[in-house]
């Protein structure tokens, strides 16, 4: 049931902590923010996505990856975290825009080792690519980093298949990030999410539960409701069961900002969808 991330050897719990909405709008003060990264890894989390423009705008760019390495100092004594996080977007006024380039990545790694506070970035995720600069040179620049030790290993994010097979011509990749759940099924449609579990590419379903505003969807698809209260779950577990069920290589990372919402998730890897009858995807449309 535990997740290997792509060809390393980094095995950790099957539910990771997404940890976008302790930083953006509307995010929980800092020690509510703080309690829900603890609280997370006592429910046995052992994988943590950030980003550096998880944050309100450019002013307090790092947020998040500063929220998390000051976090990791208050965690149970011998608590193994991975912590992934991603360059390749900035928030001009709050705006979400790709910066791409070479040089702005390599800035931004190096910003984020700042952040983190570490010597080197275990997972590192190009987060969207940009139209403006060839996409090969930008995964190229993550090759130099990786080449020099600043990062371990290389991921990719809001990608399709050809990226991918691009990427991989220029350094392994080890995780594919994406949006992906039960009711946002492309990856699925278009065979990506199984062309990475094949290719030994940890697939990791961002939004795994519907999103920051979507998840509030859940509750209201009768299916999923009933599959829940016949399992005495939630529906999130549910949604979560069915992602961590479409293969040994998928990582959910579902979003808190209540210490509540992860310590329910995680909860998703009790949840055994195998004797439901049908999938909640075929009815979910
Ligand atoms: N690569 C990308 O471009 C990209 C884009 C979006 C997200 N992400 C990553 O993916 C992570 C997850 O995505 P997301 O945060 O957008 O959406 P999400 O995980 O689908 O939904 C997050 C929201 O769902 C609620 N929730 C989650 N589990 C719950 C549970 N068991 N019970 C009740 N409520 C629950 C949380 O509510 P509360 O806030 O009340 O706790 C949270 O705000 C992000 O945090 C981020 O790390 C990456």
């Amino acid at each position: 049931m535990r997740r290997v991330i792509g060809s390393t050897n980094i095995e950790v719990f099957p539910i990771g902590l997404g940890a976008m909405p302790l930083s953006i709008q509307d995010r929980p003060d800092k020690e509510q923010a703080e309690a829900v990264i603890v609280a997370a890894v006592e429910a046995g989390v052992e994988f943590i996505d950030t980003a550096n423009c998880y944050c309100i705008d450019n002013t307090d760019f790092g947020h998040n990856e500063r929220l998390i390495s000051a976090a990791m100092k208050n965690l149970p004594r011998g608590a193994q975290v991975t912590i992934a996080t991603k360059g390749g977007l900035t928030r001009p006024e709050g705006r979400w825009e790709t910066d791409g380039r070479p040089e702005s990545l390599r800035r931004a790694c190096e910003q984020s080792l700042r952040n983190l506070d570490v010597d080197t970035i275990v997972l590192y995720q190009y987060h969207a690519p940009d139209s403006s600069v060839p996409f090969t040179d930008s995964v190229g620049e993550l090759a130099r980093l990786r080449e020099e030790g600043k990062i371990q290993h290389v991921g990719l994010s809001n990608v399709d298949r050809h990226h991918v097979d691009a990427a991989r011509e220029i350094v392994p990749i080890v995780s594919v990030q994406n949006r992906c759940h039960v009711l946002y099924k492309h990856d699925l449609n278009s065979g990506l999410l199984d062309y990475c579990g094949k290719a030994g590419i940890t697939y990791i379903p961002y939004s795994p539960v519907g999103g920051g505003r979507g998840h509030k969807r859940l509750p209201q698809v009768a299916t999923l409701s009933e599959i829940a209260a016949g399992h005495d779950t939630s529906v999130y577990c549910v949604a979560l069961a069915w992602l961590l069920h479409k293969g040994q290589h998928v990582l959910p990372i579902p979003g808190a900002s209540r210490a509540a919402s992860i310590a329910d998730s995680v909860k998703a890897v009790r949840c055994d969808l195998i004797d439901i009858g049908h999938d909640p995807v075929e009815v979910t449309r």
